[in-house]
């Protein structure tokens, strides 16, 4: 299938979501304030079950927390991620070569994770019986992380969705110094990318959309 032209110096909604990848690789330069408040404020836009609003948001500027998170961040990818690596099959739309590259700057993330100059780490209050910590907590949450990795992008910041730190919930939970009840759905470490923004890589819809039932192709695909 054709995929779309991609201007990366628009800021057209398309060319935009087109070009959010996970920027692993951050400058240590300081974000200024105003745009972590812009990133917020698009965060803050998106959908949320019954418009509850029971997200919060904490942006992590201390040097000591981010390095007790890292500790998690990093003993999660030595212990689970780094050794299953080799086994997992390439993603749809990437080849051996490019996954290789992304496990590298994964590598780098965690071994840098403390050294972006600030996250957003995305909560959820549990206490409110509204929001079951079940499968649909997230679904108020995410919509939000996503607005802001777009909204980064857009203003030129690298930034990545992050859930790592989750492998040891409880110990990086306490890193961050929650609150009772207040649990943690994804770190944003947010700098200024050292590399350059570029497409993102998928597979073919065709492997992924179905008409009215799984299995079915949609002749429409094949067209665009
Ligand atoms: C639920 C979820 C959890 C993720 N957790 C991490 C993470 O802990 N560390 C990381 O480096 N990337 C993480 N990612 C980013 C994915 O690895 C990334 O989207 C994928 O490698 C594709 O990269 P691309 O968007 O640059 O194409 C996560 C993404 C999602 C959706």
């Amino acid at each position: 299938m054709a995929e779309l032209p991609i201007d990366l110096s628009s800021s057209n909604l398309f060319d935009v979501l087109y070009t959010t990848r996970a920027m692993r690789r951050l400058k240590p330069d300081p974000v200024p304030d105003d745009l972590v408040v812009k990133i917020l404020e698009a965060g803050t836009r998106a959908a949320n079950g019954a418009n509850l609003q029971s997200w919060h948001f904490v942006v992590v500027k201390d040097a000591a927390i981010k390095e007790a998170v890292q500790v998690w961040y990093k003993k999660a990818f030595d212990e689970f991620v780094s050794p299953r690596y080799a086994d997992n099959p390439t993603p749809a739309g990437s080849t051996a070569e490019k996954y290789h590259r992304q496990h590298l700057a994964v590598e780098y993330l965690t071994d840098h994770f403390h050294k972006a100059p600030v996250w957003i780490v995305a909560c959820i209050q549990h206490d409110n019986p509204l929001i079951p910590p079940d499968r649909k907590a997230g679904a108020s949450i995410y919509p939000a992380v996503q607005n802001m990795l777009l909204a980064a992008r857009s203003l030129g910041l690298g930034a990545s969705l992050t859930t790592r730190h989750l492998i040891f919930e409880e110990e990086s939970e306490k890193a961050l110094e929650l609150p009772l009840g207040m649990h943690s759905y994804a770190i944003i470490p947010i700098g200024y990318p050292m590399g350059n923004f570029g497409p993102v890589g998928r597979g073919d819809l065709r492997e992924f959309v179905s008409l009215d039932r799984v299995g079915q192709p949609w002749s429409a695909l094949d067209k665009a």
